[in-house]
């Protein structure tokens, strides 16, 4: 397969990631050039990988050819950067989670990629993950029956210098507090198992660092199936991160998958073949809680762009996550329940402050 050239914009914590998953996949795709509004990132970044470096993305893509352009730039610009590489530039964007902060941004993205007739590929790496895979194999294979409870737990530490790290980070106009920035990844795994959901109940707090979003939240789910979820959700862990987990209980079996980033299986257990053990395939060991998806996810969306066959996450899948995000934030600030399918419009949850400045 031919490989293709891919332009990062953004070149900041995440920036490694794609760096390290384009060089595990040389056969499938070369870096063109790397952009960042600050000079010295850039410029950082085109030392250590060779290629050219720029501070607008305009000179970029002016200047260079690309069949991709990946969007690592903070989450409340990803809509309008986006926006314009497809618009402007009639080039498919890979864009980081959460694919934008409101849903009208992220309406605004799939009409310009519609529009300019080009993909819009949306990074949630953790589904690539070996353990998650397998649920959904089983699940696939009707293993589990009947669903019974989703329950995603996460439990890790964001102190008051990570927040420090940067100006957006923990605000409502661009980022959000831990259920968009950290456990969006498992809400999506969840999601992606246990199907439509019907209706949220949320409470959230921020306890223990001084930003404008939540650092905990409690979250209780119905699905369209009938079945419950639970989301508990704190990047104020103290002293360390101590577990992201996701566990999925059918009248047919059990799973939990565990560790930091769900990369252990903790229990795999159906009643068809007790004495199965997915351990030895789907677990394995992480240095960071990103985990290894975006090797995966990058052949992934190669394989998509050559045959035409849908990506694991497009944009259709990211805005179901924005929008389950403001659905929970809705009902956190209203203290009432909140049904998903009854809600039409961009503005369906005017008391999200998610993708809003502060004041809403
Ligand atoms: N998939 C994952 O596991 C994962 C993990 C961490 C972060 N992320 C996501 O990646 C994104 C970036 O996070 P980060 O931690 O790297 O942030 P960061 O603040 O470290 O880096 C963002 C960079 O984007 C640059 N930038 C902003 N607007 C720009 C523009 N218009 N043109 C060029 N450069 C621009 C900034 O100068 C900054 O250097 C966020 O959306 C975040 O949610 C995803």
């Amino acid at each position: 397969m031919p490989i293709q050239k891919v332009a990062l914009i953004g070149c900041g914590r995440i920036l490694n990631k794609h760096l390290d998953a384009l060089s595990e996949n040389q056969e499938l795709w070369q870096l063109a050039a790397v952009c960042d509004l600050d000079a010295d990132k850039s410029e950082e970044a085109a030392q250590r990988t060779g290629v050219p470096s720029f501070t607008h993305l305009d000179d970029m893509l002016n200047a260079i050819d690309c069949d991709l352009v990946g969007v690592l730039t903070d989450s409340g610009s990803h809509a309008d950067v986006a926006v314009r590489v497809m618009r402007d530039y009639g080039k498919p964007v890979l864009v980081e989670k959460p694919m934008a902060l409101s849903i009208a941004d992220c309406d605004r993205m799939m009409q310009a990629a519609e529009t300019a007739g080009v993909r819009l590929f949306v990074v949630k790496q953790n589904r690539f993950n070996p353990g998650i895979q397998a649920v959904r194999k089983a699940k696939d294979a009707g293993r589990f029956g009947k669903m019974v409870m989703g329950t995603v737990r996460l439990r890790w530490r964001r102190d008051e210098g990570y927040y420090n790290q940067a100006a957006w980070r923990g605000t409502w106009a661009e980022d959000g507090g831990c259920l968009t920035n950290q456990t969006i990844h498992y809400i999506d795994l969840m999601t992606w198992i246990m199907g439509e959901i019907e209706s949220v109940y949320a409470q959230t707090a921020t306890r223990l660092v001084d930003i404008e979003a939540e650092d905990t939240a409690a979250v209780v789910l119905r699905f369209s199936s009938g079945a419950l979820g639970i989301i508990e959700a704190t990047t104020a862990t103290r002293p360390d991160n101590l577990e992201g987990s996701v566990s999925f209980l059918g009248e047919g079996g059990s799973v939990v998958l565990g560790g930091f980033a769900t990369n252990k299986v903790e229990t795999w257990n159906f009643a068809d073949n007790p004495n199965e053990s997915a351990e030895a395939d789907a677990s394995y060991p992480i240095d960071n809680v990103y985990g290894y998806g975006h090797v995966m996810l990058y052949q992934d969306v190669h394989q998509a762009m050559m045959t035409g066959r849908r990506a694991l996450i497009e944009g259709a899948e990211g805005l179901r996550a924005v929008e389950l995000l403001h659905a929970i934030y809705e009902s956190s600030e209203t203290g009432e329940p909140v049904v998903l399918s009854e809600q039409t419009g961009a503005d369906r949850y005017p008391n999200s402050k998610l993708g809003h400045s502060a004041e809403r």
